[in-house]
């Protein structure tokens, strides 16, 4: 905690570290052992009044002032201090949200991966120029926002952050982010490093606290003019409410039910690694996680032994052991999976990993589970669990198996396991889906690639170069003078 010291318990505004009006804190749980690992500061409406009047000051100030190219300039310098300080910002990652250490590590290779992709980015956004009436020239050029609010969940903070602050600076916008409660000591210690990357004050202010106080006021403060959310679907519908009262453009990454879809001529070694790892990266609890693989009759019985064999060997522990899978971020969340659990009581229940011994008892472990033979239209093969636990559901023919793809509220992202390329082209098509991933699957990953979903799943699109429409809006300039 070098990096952040005693600032935890304080909001990042101006560049500076300011007590909260409230003077409230909340405890920061670690979740691999129960204990309390530091207090953030309890941020309230009058703090995000606070800071979003910063972010607009800075428009109007250095920040706004800024050219393209210096804005990449700063992130490209975040990029590299965000590298200087890899270890440090993974371990707090590790003890914050419970993830193993290649898992956060994995996270701070990819927060300074956004920067240095956004650094790149922010001076190539070209407008055009349009053919029009006799006399006139008519041009596009992108404009930012203002003041943009983010909401940010616990499950990939870092991640998060780079994709969306990321692309938010790179387009000369102010941002006000809301790191979750549950995890926000990376998002502290991003706008410390970004500071002394030397981002001008303002242009990132970070304001911790509980949603209904601190999220649910920056998505009704009149002067943001965008806000992008991660998170549940629930409170996904309540920010669209408070957005469209002002009529502000929204960006929602809600969850997921993403199928991985097997036929009988897959690269079956390939795919097995993809099929167990998609469902239980990060605990399962990413939006992306593949928590549905359909597998055609020919191999049903291949691939259930496999990923059988494959779930009996996964282990769990605490973040610092470095094993498959840490804990759930919660207790609370841990209830939810086990709620989940409860309900497919009567399921085909195959395998199980198992929990170290070296957790200790207060942390929120849960061990990994899979179920075979799921009904589609099960609770299980339905709704998020966003824990550790994937269901097989069998299928006869490609027919079939678009079917119960697609048979869900949600549409995030799908896989096609097949050396048929007429297959994959056909299935890539009517998959309801953001991204749709060809003989792999990238939970979460891809810098570069455009990422959201349909339905449930939200809309708006995050990540590569797409992400800077969404955080931009475009003016068109006719003038007419003469031929
Ligand atoms: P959540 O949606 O309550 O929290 C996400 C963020 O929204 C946090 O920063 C939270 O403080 C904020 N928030 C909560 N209520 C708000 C409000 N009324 N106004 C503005 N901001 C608000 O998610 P939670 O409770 O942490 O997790 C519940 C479930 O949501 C999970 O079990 C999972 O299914 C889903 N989820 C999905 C995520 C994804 O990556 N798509 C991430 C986190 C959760
Ligand atoms: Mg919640």
């Amino acid at each position: 905690m070098k990096l952040l010291g005693n600032n935890p318990a304080f909001c990042f505004i101006n560049n500076e570290w300011v007590p909260g009006c409230s003077a409230q804190r909340v405890p920061v749980i670690n979740p691999s052992n129960g204990e309390v690992l530091c207090e953030i500061a309890r941020g309230t409406a009058d703090d995000i009044d606070i800071a979003v009047m910063a972010a607009q000051a800075a428009l109007e100030g250095d920040w706004g002032r800024a050219s393209a190219a210096e804005r990449g300039r700063v992130l490209h310098n975040i990029g590299a201090i965000i590298l200087d300080h890899a270890e440090e910002l993974a371990e707090l990652e590790a003890h914050d949200v419970g993830k193993p250490l290649k898992q956060a590590r994995a996270d701070v290779v990819a927060l300074a991966r956004y920067m240095e992709f956004y650094a790149g980015a922010a001076d190539k956004v070209h407008g055009a120029t349009i053919p029009y009436l006799n006399g006139y020239t008519v041009y596009t050029m992108r404009e930012p926002h203002g003041v943009t609010g983010h909401i940010i969940p616990w499950n990939y903070p870092m991640q998060i952050i780079g994709r969306s602050v990321g692309a938010a600076l790179a387009m000369g916008n102010a941002a006000v982010l809301k790191p979750a409660e549950e995890a926000c000591l990376t998002a502290l210690a991003f706008g410390e490093l970004a500071r002394l990357a030397g981002l001008p004050k303002g242009a990132l202010n970070i304001v911790p606290g509980f949603g209904a106080e601190a999220g649910n006021a920056l998505a009704q403060h009149p002067l943001v003019r965008h806000v992008s959310f991660t998170g549940s679907v629930d409170v996904g519908k309540l920010i669209q409410e408070s957005t469209a009262h002002h009529v502000v453009p929204l960006t929602l990454e809600l969850g997921g039910k993403s199928p991985q879809l097997v036929f009988e001529d897959a690269d079956i070694d390939v795919a097995l690694p993809f099929l167990v790892n998609a469902g239980i990266q990060n605990a399962g609890q990413t939006c992306s996680a593949s928590s549905r693989i359909l597998v055609q009759r020919q191999i049903y019985d291949q691939i259930v032994e496999a990923m059988t064999q494959m779930y009996t060997d996964l282990r769990v522990g605490p973040a610092m052991d470095d094993l498959d899978l840490g804990p759930v971020i919660s207790k609370r969340q841990k209830e939810i999976v086990e709620g989940y659990l409860d309900r497919g009581r009567d399921l085909n229940l195959v395998a199980k990993g198992q929990v170290s011994a070296s957790a200790p008892e207060g942390g929120s472990y849960v061990a990994p589970v899979l179920f075979a033979d799921v009904p589609p239209d099960h609770v299980l093969a339905q709704e998020e669990i966003f824990g550790p636990v994937q269901v097989v559901i069998p299928f006869d023919d490609e027919t079939e198996a678009l079917a119960i793809a697609n048979g869900t509220q949600f549409g995030l992202v799908a896989s096609v396991w097949s050396r048929d390329g007429a297959r994959q082209m056909r299935l890539a098509k009517k998959l309801r889906a953001g991204q749709v991933f060809l003989n792999n699957y990238g939970a979460g990953g891809g810098v570069e690639l455009p990422f959201g979903g349909t339905g449930l799943s939200g809309h708006g699109r995050e990540k590569g170069f797409e992400a800077l429409y969404g955080f931009s809006s475009l003016k068109t300039v006719a003038a007419l003078h003469g031929s």
